[in-house]
């Protein structure tokens, strides 16, 4: 059998014209689960991971996967065996983690928005550190420690004003973003904290935007960052961690993001020329981890030919990965199946919801028929995770693939249990 892998997909390739993931034909498992379903392979996971892991050999770094990427809890699983900790944003992700057996201690709390209750449930479960992005929030925050009787960990997200060119949506790091504490008052913000008798000052951190292709705006942020590092300790305040974020891309079309292992030898190479060297590093990667992990499969339902414009129509929709439509991204979409009789056709591929916004790629070359079967690809980061049941879809299965098995880690959704917490009047 030849196998012939896609860019960017080590544990895809054709084997014989048959589309599989690691040992797995991805037409049985949609013929078996039905369509939308979503595939992920655990072993393109544990080596984008090892990729990490190679780059910190020798190093104290603590891998905090950030779930929002895909917070299923048989990924969560997955990582935590394999010793991370997790970056989470709200109690929910907390739970997740909890339940999928990860452990709080190795738990850092971002996000801009955290309520007193979500610091009550976090500090009552002892994790390891809240990543604090105002002054309103220490505020708050030393107000709820102290009513447990505790001091909580504290690290300042910082705004380095970088600009990652990434997606604007997506882009964290600049001044008119809502996100961290501004680059010029980072200092008397440390010093507020260090006051607060509920706060135990414990790091910095920075994350500037996510799809990031380029080192170029991580090295820049981390001098940035390192000149905040000296400015802090100087004035008194020791930080026993630095953590970088996430934000590393991943190859979606042909793009070339650094390896993990490479970037990292980069960033070492500054930390250790600036004395940081031996320092706990954090790091919060998400995409890079399951991006390329995932596949959406879809099936053909028409083809409609049109005066300007052909269009494919297939069964997964904007609900199911809205990346096409939110940031106009770019998802390959390949064939489940090779059969070299069909003609090829350049069409959209769009789904059935009605809005003109639900395409999943444009102006793509595809050689199918109505019943054949598709693979949105790179669909492992950010899609299930922020799927919907808007027109009452019901989201689809997920399934983790591992050698020649393959695991349901998640039912499709039953359309009762959309309305089940909705009464009638
Ligand atoms: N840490 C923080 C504080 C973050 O806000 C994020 C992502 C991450 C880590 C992980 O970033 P990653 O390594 O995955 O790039 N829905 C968008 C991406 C939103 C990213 C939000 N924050 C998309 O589909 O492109």
């Amino acid at each position: 059998m030849t196998a012939n892998t896609l860019p960017g997909q080590p544990h895809i390739a054709y084997q014989a014209n048959a589309l599989c993931m690691e040992n797995v034909k991805l037409a049985d498992v949609a013929a078996q689960f039905g369509t939308p379903v979503f595939a992920y392979s655990k072993a393109a996971m544990l080596s984008a991971l090892a990729a990490y892991q190679r780059g910190f050999a020798g190093r104290k770094v603590q891998i905090c996967y950030a779930m929002k990427a895909n917070s299923n809890l048989a990924v969560l699983q997955v990582f935590a065996k394999a010793g991370c900790g997790f970056d989470i944003v709200s109690g929910g992700e907390l739970a997740r983690v909890l339940a999928a057996g990860g452990a709080p201690e190795k738990i850092i709390f971002s996000g801009v928005g955290k309520t007193r209750a979500e610091m009550k449930q976090a500090l009552e479960l002892g994790i390891a550190c809240f990543n604090v992005e105002s002054e309103a929030e220490l505020e708050v925050l030393n107000e709820v420690a102290l009513s447990l009787g505790q001091k909580a960990r504290v690290s300042l997200r910082v705004n380095p004003n970088v600009d990652p060119k990434t997606h604007p949506y997506i882009s964290t790091g600049l001044k008119g973003n809502k996100f961290g504490i501004a680059h010029d008052e980072v200092i008397d913000t440390y010093k507020k904290a260090a006051s607060y008798p509920g706060l135990r000052v414990v790091g910095i951190d920075c994350h500037i935007g996510s799809q990031i292709t380029d080192s170029a705006p991580y090295l820049d942020a981390a001098d940035r960052m390192l000149d905040l590092v000296d400015a802090i300790e100087a004035a008194g305040i020791a930080l026993h961690h630095l953590d970088f974020g996430g934000g590393l891309g991943i190859d979606y079309a042909g793009d070339t993001p650094p390896s993990a292992d490479a970037l990292w030898a980069q960033l070492f190479a500054k930390l250790d020329a600036r004395g940081y060297g031996d320092r706990q590093i954090m790091i919060e990667p998400g995409r890079s981890l399951v991006g390329n992990a995932g596949v959406c499969l879809t099936e053909v339902l028409y083809l409609k030919p049109g005066e300007d414009k052909n269009f494919c129509i297939v069964d997964a929709a904007m609900n199911d990965l809205p990346r096409p439509t939110l940031y106009q991204a770019y998802h390959s979409i390949v064939p489940v199946a090779i059969d070299g009789t069909t003609p090829p056709v350049t069409c959209d591929v769009v789904g059935p919801i009605c809005e003109s916004g639900d395409w999943l790629g444009r102006d793509r070359t595809l050689a199918v028929k109505a019943g054949d079967h598709l693979a949105v690809l790179s669909a492992g980061a950010y899609s299930m995770s922020m799927a919907s049941n808007y027109n009452s879809r019901n989201r689809p299965a997920e399934l983790l693939v591992e050698g020649d098995t393959h695991h349901l880690i998640r039912e499709r959704d039953r359309t009762e249990e959309q309305w089940a917490n909705e009464r009638l009047l």
